[in-house]
């Protein structure tokens, strides 16, 4: 029996972990690898130019200031997001990734019993977070491989206290337009804050991005909009994400987070990323061919990857595990979607061209070897 055993309180100890995408230096080890050098990573979502060369410039600034806690409240870093969107900096606070506002948003919304509505087919770690505060995770079913938001309306109940919807959704990659993100939001009934978990939006192409800064901006709602420095701005590895909201919300969030929640680091490379539109506009780029490329080799192996506007894309495949065990071997790591509760589903990543050439390489040769 371990020492622990049974001094956890009960729902903690009935815990999922959450399951990573494999890091390289894990797939390097298991290989017998020396290096890192060669492996190719599509299973994060992460943005594979590297991060911004402004980021890195002001990562290389900062670095004689660690010895120094980082400013608790994100001073130039708030207010460059809250110029960046034309809101207060009251209205903006700031995160370890926006996986951190998940959970300060069940710690300040939630109680025991609540329920939290999501849709099937999104991004677990709504369900886990659900968990953590002993709530009830109630998943609203999809029209196909799309929120159905009529369908998430409908879910709600008297005791539920967020709705979150992730648009573009992880996994699936599809994207609720405007009009319906409008619609939901207007009928929204009282009682229930609408999350709108927003981590790709700014990857995709511009004329199709969903405005719900207005909605948080209108306060006639109650809004809070979800971004991440981790996607388009490729930043992952420093783990800084943001909330938008009225100034109530936010100072609400401000009460349950750690007071030095963002690195010193991290804020620095995320004000230089903010600026640097010619970063953005590249990695778009990046993700448009990629797609293309993706798609047309995967749908030439005769798989039906389904239609995406985020750098991901998500395709069935029955013995998925052993796909992805199958490229892991050859150097590229996707993942399989068993711990987003899709059996027989495999997400891959937009990767530079290079990359995603050898990803439908491997992606061959592992096809052929699987009975
Ligand atoms: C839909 C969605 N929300 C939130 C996140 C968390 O992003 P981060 O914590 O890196 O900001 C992710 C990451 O994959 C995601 O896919």
């Amino acid at each position: 029996m371990s020492l622990f055993e049974g001094l956890a309180n009960g729902w903690i100890a009935a815990q999922k972990p959450y399951q990573p995408g494999r890091p390289l230096e894990e797939v390097a080890r298991e290989l017998g690898l020396e290096s890192i050098d060669g492996i190719v990573k599509l299973a994060s979502n992460e943005n594979n130019l590297g991060p911004s060369p402004k980021a890195m410039a002001a990562m290389r600034e900062a670095i004689p200031r660690m010895h120094l806690y980082p400013d608790g409240g994100s001073f130039y870093l708030r207010e460059g997001i809250a110029k960046h969107f034309g809101v207060g900096a009251d209205m903006v606070m700031l995160g370890c990734g926006s996986n951190e506002h998940l959970v300060l948003l069940a710690h300040a919304f939630m109680d025991q019993g609540d329920d939290l509505v999501c849709s099937e087919k999104s991004f677990v770690v709504y369900q886990l977070v659900a968990a953590l505060y002993r709530c009830n995770c109630i998943q609203a079913p999809m029209r196909g491989m799309t929120h159905d938001l009529d369908a998430m309306l409908a879910a709600i109940t008297p005791r539920t206290k967020l709705v979150i919807v992730a648009n573009p959704n992880n996994p699936t990659g599809t994207l609720v337009d405007q009009a319906a993100v409008d619609s939901f939001v207007e009928r929204l009934p009282e009682g229930v804050v609408a999350v709108f978990d927003e981590a790709y939006m700014e990857l995709i192409e511009p004329e199709i991005q969903v405005d719900t800064v207005k909605h948080v901006k209108a306060g006639k709602k109650p809004v809070v909009t979800l971004r991440t420095f981790s996607k388009a701005y490729g930043l992952a590895g420093l783990r800084v994400g943001y909330a938008l909201a009225q100034p109530d919300a936010i100072d609400l969030l401000n009460r349950v987070r750690q007071p030095f929640n963002v690195t010193a680091m991290a804020q620095a490379a995320a004000l230089a990323a903010l600026e640097d539109e010619e970063y953005l506009v590249a990695s778009r780029k990046m993700l448009r061919e990629g797609r293309a490329q993706l798609m047309a080799g995967m749908r030439e192996l005769g798989l039906e990857p389904v239609e995406a506007v985020a750098n991901f894309i998500l395709f069935p495949f029955e013995k998925a595990a052993e796909l992805a065990g199958e490229l892991t071997k050859r150097k590229v790591i996707v993942r399989p979607m068993m711990g987003f509760g899709l059996p027989g589903y495999v997400r891959v990543s937009v990767g530079q061209a290079a990359e995603n050439a050898r990803f439908l390489e491997a992606l061959e040769e592992a096809m052929g070897g699987i009975a």
